[in-house]
């Protein structure tokens, strides 16, 4: 068997044309455009690229975004200031703080301070409170939660009655999607680190959603035949390249694994040194001296590639649908934050409940 693809970036395109429409009907009919703040603290490269590319959601619907970037060091109560200042500024209707949140930062109460009716991530305790709880409406559903449903969803794959599994317990994705699951009437089990036997626990699934952030830990014979996996996981794995050599910091000592920039294409590679022709010294990209600015420097790469937590082709000889990694859920998780931050417009005008 192999298993038929579930397509995000196909409905993900369906999904921006529903939002893009609505928005010029909103900005037509009432003379409001929908606004999107993101708070980034720090400099992780991955929440730069996923903040980067939420703005870029953002233009091409014609909602209008407003990015703040606050040091690694920003203390609590600069954050919260700022996240009180976008709650109390009528153009932004949605506020997304990046998360993760450096580790000095109290991201239960950052993640409190913003107003209710702006939580476009769901992430608000009494949004996800009304999740978990039976007959109660959140303002706004998480992000990746939402988008996994949406999929299953548009792929008329039944979810009432039928035995879901999730991989995974994490705040952000394995308990909303959970809760999600329970309210469409699944018979539900949360698997994590310490479940018994896990290749048997998922193997009773007909939905299987995998959010652990293990590369390709599920194996085809963890799968039902004819099962439904969602593939959350976005996981880099190193890819070894004909140039690779090891090389040694002259700074550190440390040892790493590079090529030169000319020995590959862009894209899918990671900068890890640099090596100073001028001084012919090699360093890692964090330790390169400050005297050394004006040199003559070849950056070093690595290459990589993204997997998610299915092993992709062993699991597509035995599902009946899969996600691919990227391209399945990754392109939806934007367009729900998207979708968030029109409606959350449309209630500040009261069009909408
Ligand atoms: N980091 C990883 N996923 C998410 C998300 O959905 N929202 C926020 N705010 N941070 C994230």
């Amino acid at each position: 068997m192999t298993a038929q693809l579930i397509d995000g970036e196909v409905v993900a395109a369906a999904v921006h044309s529903e939002i893009k429409a609505e928005v010029e009907k909103l900005k037509a009919e009432h003379g409001i455009t929908p606004g999107l703040a993101t708070v980034l603290v720090g400099e992780d490269p991955a929440s730069q690229a996923y903040v980067q590319s939420k703005q870029k959601g953002c233009s091409e619907v014609g909602i209008e975004s407003f990015g703040h970037y606050l040091s690694k060091d920003a203390s609590q109560e600069e954050v919260e200031g700022l996240v009180a200042e976008l709650n109390a500024n009528p153009a932004v209707h949605g506020i997304l703080v990046q998360l993760p949140l450096p580790k000095h930062l109290d991201e239960e109460r950052i993640l409190r301070a913003v107003g209710l009716d702006k939580d476009v991530d769901g992430f608000h305790p009494i949004n996800i409170g009304r999740l978990a709880m039976k007959g109660r409406k959140p303002l706004f559903v998480p992000c990746t939660p939402a988008g996994c449903i949406e999929l299953l969803d548009r792929y008329n794959i039944p979810i009432e009655g039928k035995e879901a599994v999730v991989l995974g317990r994490s705040n952000i994705v394995g308990l909303p999607v959970s809760m999600l699951l329970l309210h469409r009437n699944a018979t539900l089990t949360i698997c994590h680190s310490r479940t018994q036997d896990l290749p048997a626990t998922c193997r009773r699934a007909d939905i299987l959603i995998a959010a652990v952030g293990r590369p390709e830990m599920v194996r085809g014979d963890w799968v039902k035949p004819g099962a439904a996996v969602i593939d959350v996981g976005i996981n880099r794995v190193w890819v070894d390249h004909p140039a690779d050599r090891e090389w040694i910091c002259s700074a550190s000592g440390e040892c790493f694994i590079a090529h030169r920039k000319e020995e590959s294409d862009k894209g899918g590679r990671r900068k890890m040194g640099v090596y100073c022709a001028t001084h012919d010294k090699i360093y890692l990209k964090d330790e390169v001296p400050a005297d050394a600015e004006g040199c003559e420097m070849i950056d070093l790469y690595r290459k990589y590639k993204l997997v998610g937590d299915v092993d992709f082709e062993d699991v597509k000889e035995v599902a009946g649908y899969l996600t691919p990694v990227p391209g399945g859920v990754g392109p939806m998780t934007i367009i729900m934050l998207l979708r968030n931050t029109l409606t959350s417009a449309e209630r500040a005008a009261g069009l909408v409940e």
